[in-house]
């Protein structure tokens, strides 16, 4: 299996167990590290709406409590069809992950089925802001 596969595999897997009864919107993220870990995180909602935490957070949390610090590829599965076929990551995962990838790292986006339409995060995210501008 490739690691594509393997990361897509984990993404529906953790998707099924998305705490998501307020918008009933599953999501699974899986990032591969790279040291070659793969972490996989799904949505938390909350009574208090503001509070719910996206898939791609979560896996991010995942691989910063783990030691890892660079993604390579991440892989974020939602539902949806026709125009709302494609679960890019919301704007503040795109800075999110744009913390700890590179603008090359690709972004698979995916549904349960498998791979949709795949992106870099420049692309999501051009002439984006990270701690380069802040000198680091
Ligand atoms: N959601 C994610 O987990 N990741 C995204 O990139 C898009 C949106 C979640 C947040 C919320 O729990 C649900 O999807 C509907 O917005």
């Amino acid at each position: 299996m490739s690691d594509l596969d393997a990361m897509i595999a984990a993404a529906r897997e953790v998707m099924g167990r998305a705490y998501a009864p307020y918008s009933r919107f599953q999501v699974g993220a899986c990032l591969r590290s790279e040291s070659g870990q793969i972490y996989a995180a799904c949505n938390v909602e909350n009574a208090a709406y503001p509070q719910g935490q996206c898939a791609e957070a979560s896996a991010i949390g995942m691989m910063v409590a783990a030691g890892d610090r660079r993604i390579a590829e991440v892989v974020v599965m939602g539902g949806g069809e026709g125009d709302g076929g494609l679960c890019t990551p919301c704007g503040g995962c795109r800075q999110r992950l744009r913390e700890f990838a590179a603008p090359d790292t690709r972004i698979h986006v995916c549904g349960p089925e498998g791979l949709r339409r795949s992106f870099t995060l420049d692309e999501l995210l051009p002439a984006s802001f990270g701690p380069e501008n802040l000198g680091f």
